[in-house]
């Protein structure tokens, strides 16, 4: 691809006026075009040079004034970096995931028409499951600096200062063109348990809405949630757009495993007894053991061995540890293993995962009877 000189002008400006938020997203965009147009080294080294997040603008001097508590100056909000990792999702919530982008990209329109309604999106759903990533990738695709706020750094045991910290935070958002996501907001309703003041949840949950209310139609707000049901109604009421994550279905836990354990490139025919194997796991879960598989592969240098990851997975099911082993599993283990995943799997599929003939999966049946 012919660099386009427009790129480099407009990141010169951007770097020469210390604009942070606007290096990254050109070099985003332009590490986006490189991976299109087939140069994925380079797009890599781009996207690597964008995480080390502003440490050469620290170093010339210019800080960005992101809201601090006012007594122990920890920051409010925290700008993240967009991810890199691509989100898989279910049907149901791609659907939302992208008529909640088309809309904020069409709310003019819509509210000329009277059709808009507020931008907030409320996930909800177990740890692990991708809500904070997916918040990330709609800031990357609607181009917006991603505005984290620290709920353990707003809600503070002083009274008082709680509301006035997400005051200050509801304060700052209009003044950027950024997604403000509010994660954790189980937090607030915690705020029930924690004997406080009776009035003080009442109090937080008010000034919550109100900050919701004051911001413009145009503002983006995404929260997090591990438990919807503990969401004060009124808050509730105020995301029209819901993305409920469960554990992840089989198909996606087949795109977790293929990207996570294979790189996205072929693998489909031990990615899906896998995505079988792991029902109930978290796309976190799944990328642990993937990558500490591969992390065994590398340093010993030798193929991952799926029948680790697999045992690893049935492991963890049985609430043990994630881990693959590093060792080759023993015969007895494959045995085990074999016996193991016979109702699940075919034999010729737990032949491939321990790297045994079908014959030798057939005599580990038998040796069950
Ligand atoms: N659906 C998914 N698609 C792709 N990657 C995923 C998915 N779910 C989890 N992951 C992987 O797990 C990591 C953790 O996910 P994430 O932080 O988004 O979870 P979360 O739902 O926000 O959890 P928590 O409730 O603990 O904050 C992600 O960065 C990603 O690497
Ligand atoms: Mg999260």
């Amino acid at each position: 691809m012919p660099l386009d000189p427009k790129h480099l002008i407009e990141l010169t400006d951007a770097a020469l006026s210390a604009d942070y938020t606007r290096v990254r997203r050109i070099a985003g965009n332009l590490a986006r075009e490189l991976a299109k147009a087939g140069n994925e080294g380079a797009a890599k080294e781009l996207r690597a040079l964008v995480r080390k997040r502003g440490v050469p603008l620290r170093a010339s001097g210019y800080v960005e004034t992101l809201p601090v508590d006012s007594k122990s100056r920890l920051p409010l909000v925290e700008e993240q970096a967009w991810p890199d990792n691509p989100i898989f999702l279910n049907e149901a919530g791609n659907r939302v995931f992208r008529d909640f982008l088309t809309d904020v990209q069409h709310v003019d329109e819509l509210s000329a028409k009277g059709l808009a309604s507020r931008l907030n999106l409320l996930l909800s759903g177990p740890p692990g499951t991708g809500k904070s990533l997916l918040a990330g990738h709609i800031a990357a695709n609607l181009g917006r600096p991603f505005y984290v706020v620290r709920l353990d750094s707003v809600i503070t045991s002083l009274l008082g200062d709680t509301g006035k910290n997400i005051r200050t935070v509801f304060d700052f958002v209009p003044s950027r063109n950024a997604v403000l996501f509010l994660d954790e907001m189980d937090a607030i309703a915690k705020l029930r348990d924690d004997r406080n003041e009776l009035g003080e949840l009442k109090r937080v949950v008010n000034t919550v809405i109100q900050g919701l209310d004051s911001l413009d139609p145009h503002a983006v707000v995404i929260a997090a949630t591990n438990h919807a049901h503990l969401l004060d109604p009124a808050i509730w009421r105020r995301f029209p757009y819901k993305i409920e994550f469960g554990p992840p279905e089989v198909e996606v836990r087949a795109d977790l495993w293929k990207h996570f354990l294979f790189e996205d490139k072929d693998g489909e025919q031990i990615a899906d007894p896998l995505s079988v194997l792991s029902e109930g796991l978290s796309g976190a879960d799944i990328e642990t053991i993937a990558l500490t598989a591969r992390r065994h592969a590398l340093l010993d240098k030798r193929d991952i061995d799926f029948g680790a990851v697999a045992l690893a997975i049935l492991n963890f099911r049985a609430g043990g540890s994630s881990m693959p082993q590093r060792t080759a599993l023993e015969p007895e283990q494959k045995k085990q293993l074999a016996q193991g995943l016979k109702e699940k799997v075919s034999a010729a599929n737990i032949a491939r995962l321990l790297g045994v003939t079908r014959q030798a999966v057939y005599q580990y049946f038998k040796q069950e009877e």
